[in-house]
């Protein structure tokens, strides 16, 4: 059966291209209120294929938000059921200018290809998409039960899924949820990710003087400057070990066992390959934890934008009236959004210079997550890897974060099994973001696999849950 679909999948390889490439040029950027017609122009794109590829009830539901897509396909009794996600909504692709392609003109180069989602997360959406339309293609059926939800807020949070998820509960009822929107280790290594960490994001906006001062006159010297307020209150967060000094931030953080400290250093990975890929010269985090523990294992804080003062040509004496700077901490378990904000907001009363009002705004949040790596739903994953890749999958860890996981897991009991097939030099939100091909293939009958087993491993894992 792998065989031919194989063959199958490679036959069909152009067409499905020319397809993701449609998909690709609709410009959904969720975090520009601009794109809103892309958005969904995005949506109703799916809403057709889905109904061409032969899914059933294909809807578009309307949230307080972007519009979820729903699809299904429920004529395997007795068989098990899956629900599965991706995100049509892509991040910005400025800056434009560092792009070879543009980003919405979706362009093949050496095998892989270039354009804004192409990895994340339309290309490995399209891979869940083309499993079934090759199962559908040549066995006219599916093999389980399956429920598609493809949302349209996931890069800024998805901030209408809880309440959505909360009103379809009823509908998405299934056994597992299976989301392709990770990477794997690197390009050409199958992996199997068994956690995510998670997300907190604030804005701190400092306010001083009414207005911009001369900072000479009068002035300068006599008055709090906004931006360094701003700065000795980052500063005061982490130290130069890279350790968070915020009260209570590391409380509930559950400790590596021995067991997987030696997972993590029997892979194959390279310092040295991410440096020359990166462009720096040394590694730099948390001490005492290796590269892969900091970036998967570890929480951090991080600045992700800072603005304030005089950036024009040329020099402008000034203590400006105010600065403004973007945070995100990335949470691991069993650390809980809601206890590290608390903290965050103690430490800023505490560590707040004076003559400066701060303002801190909390935005998006995401819980932390990870599945057991013996889940035989996991294990059945990592063999479906295995055998559409011809070689073992290791397993893995990711750094990112994927909202609505939490909800699913943590509140409606599912498994979620994260089945990525990004990579990590794939460029994802940044310029010239790029999909393998030879993933976006093997990505197609890795799930065309899992789909097949499935129900051989569902009657265990239901009872384990
Ligand atoms: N696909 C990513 C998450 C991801 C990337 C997981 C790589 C594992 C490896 C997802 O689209 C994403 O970027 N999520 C955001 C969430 C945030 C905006 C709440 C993230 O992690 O920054
Ligand atoms: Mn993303």
């Amino acid at each position: 059966m792998l065989t031919k679909l194989k063959q199958m999948i490679s036959e069909r390889k152009t067409e499905y291209i020319e397809e993701l490439k449609d998909f690709i040029s609709i410009p959904s950027i969720s975090a520009l209120s601009g794109h809103q017609q892309d958005i969904n122009k995005c949506a109703e794109f799916l809403i057709n294929h889905l109904r061409q590829i032969g899914f059933e009830n294909v809807q578009l539901i309307h949230t307080s938000g972007n519009p979820v897509v729903y699809g299904d396909w429920l004529h395997a009794p007795g068989k098990p059921t899956v629900l599965v996600y991706g995100h049509y909504d892509v991040q910005p692709a400025d800056p434009i200018e560092l792009w070879d392609s543009p980003p919405f003109q979706p362009e093949i180069r050496e095998g892989l290809l270039f354009g804004r989602g192409a990895t994340d997360n339309k290309g490995q959406c399209f891979s869940q998409l083309k499993s079934f339309e090759i199962l559908f293609k040549t066995t006219g059926r599916l093999p389980v039960n399956v429920k598609l939800l493809i949302e349209g807020e996931e890069e800024i949070g998805s901030p209408s899924i809880a309440s959505f998820l909360e009103h379809y509960k009823d509908r998405l009822n299934s056994d597992v949820i299976v989301i392709s929107d990770t990477a794997m280790l690197s390009e050409n290594q199958p992996s199997i990710c068994y956690a995510l960490r998670g997300l907190l994001g604030f804005q701190i906006d400092v306010k001083g003087p009414r207005v911009d001062l001369h900072s000479g006159s009068m002035y300068g010297g006599a008055v709090q400057n906004p931006i360094h307020a701003l700065v000795q209150l980052l500063a005061s967060m982490r130290n130069e070990k890279g350790q968070i000094t915020i009260d209570g931030f590391y409380e509930d953080v559950v400790p590596i066992t021995e067991e997987e400290k030696q997972s993590l250093l029997s892979l194959p990975f390279h310092e040295k390959e991410l440096m020359e890929r990166i462009g720096v010269t040394e590694l730099s985090g948390e001490e005492g934890y290796t590269t892969l523990e900091r970036v998967w294992v570890r929480p951090t804080l991080e600045i992700n934008g800072i603005d304030g003062g005089y950036q024009g040509e040329g020099i402008k004496t000034i203590i400006p009236s105010e600065a403004h700077a973007k945070v995100t901490c990335r949470l691991v378990p069993d650390q809980d959004p809601a206890t590290i904000e608390k903290c965050i907001r103690k430490h800023i009363e505490r560590h707040t210079p004076k003559g400066v009002q701060v303002d801190i705004k909390f935005r998006e949040h995401s819980h932390p997550y990870a599945i057991s790596i013996h889940h035989p739903l996991i294990q059945l994953a990592a063999e479906s890897y295995g055998r559409a890749y011809g070689v073992p999958a290791c397993l893995v860890r990711a750094g990112g974060s994927i909202p609505i996981v939490e909800h699913l897991y943590r509140r409606l009991k599912y498994p979620v099994i994260l089945m990525g097939f990004g990579s990590p030099t794939a460029n994802a939100h940044a310029p010239n973001e790029h999909f393998s091909l030879d993933n976006f293939e093997k990505g197609i009958l890795t799930l065309c696999d899992y789909w097949l087993n499935l129900a051989s491993v569902l009657k265990e894992s239901e009872e384990s849950r």
